[in-house]
């Protein structure tokens, strides 16, 4: 696991950025995508940017269950406008939340995963240490599934919503075991609310307690963070970018 801490986001963005830029130019074709408010700097340096994202896949982590694409707090209409209606992906797949046939919806979107292997995977991570909305005791090998999505998800997610009544208390999101199988991981954090779970996904033990320690596991992690969620690591354990 390669850890990067930055003085602020935005700087810590251009560097994902340039991964991104540097992945695309050495082939990478299928990539994982994930939501909310850590990505927005990235993705607004991919809409401005040059880069040509027709020929590749797009495969995000999660969608709301019971949001249609086009309700504005679903994950796709915040891919739509962040990325797709300026970078437009050949194929961009995203969990649908209005499918209440569950199972079909869950096989259907491990089928969608088992064709495009993931070259590159983009995570956020949850004050919780979730990855995607693998909440803690979800298992390091599980697939699609259908979750309940914890209580301080719930609160941490509500600042998207007018209220807390009106987040989504599931959401369909890939699994553990998928996002290990990318080849490439890229794990962004930011602000000092980070800084529990980021010591944790770095320096704690390997536990489903904490969903992110599994990139542990994992051969390609890069960590990138700015100073405030770095705030709780050994100095020695990442690269400080001045
Ligand atoms: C979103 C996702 C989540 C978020 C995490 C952090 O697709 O999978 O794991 O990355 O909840 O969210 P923000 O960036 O809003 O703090």
């Amino acid at each position: 696991m390669k850890i990067h801490v930055f003085k602020n986001k935005e700087i810590a963005s251009e560097f994902a950025y340039t991964e991104f830029a540097k992945n695309l130019e050495q082939g990478a074709h299928v990539f994982g995508l994930a939501t909310g408010g850590t990505p927005e700097i990235l993705y607004q340096l991919l809409r401005e940017s040059d880069l040509d994202f027709s020929n590749c896949v797009s495969i995000n982590l999660d969608e709301y269950y019971g949001l249609d694409g086009n309700h504005p707090k679903s994950y796709r209409y915040y891919m739509q406008t962040q990325l797709f209606d300026v970078k437009p992906f050949n194929t961009s797949y995203l969990p649908d939340g209005t499918d209440t046939n569950v199972q079909s919806q869950i096989d259907a979107y491990n089928q969608i995963i088992a064709e495009n292997p993931i070259d590159l995977q983009l995570l956020g991570l949850g004050v919780n240490g979730h990855i995607g909305f693998n909440e803690p005791g979800s298992p390091f090998d599980g697939q699609t599934s259908l979750v309940d999505l914890t209580a301080n998800t719930i609160e941490a997610n509500s600042r998207y919503f007018a209220t807390k009544e009106e987040v989504p208390t599931q959401a369909y999101s890939m699994g553990i075991g998928s996002i290990l199988k990318a080849n490439k991981i890229i794990l962004l954090a930011f602000g000092p609310k980070k800084a529990d779970a980021v010591f944790g996904l770095a320096e704690g033990p390997i536990t489903v307690d904490l969903p992110a320690s599994s990139l542990q596991t994992h051969p390609d992690v890069t960590i990138i963070l700015d100073e405030e969620a770095a705030s709780q690591l050994s100095r020695d354990s990442y690269i400080f970018h001045e």
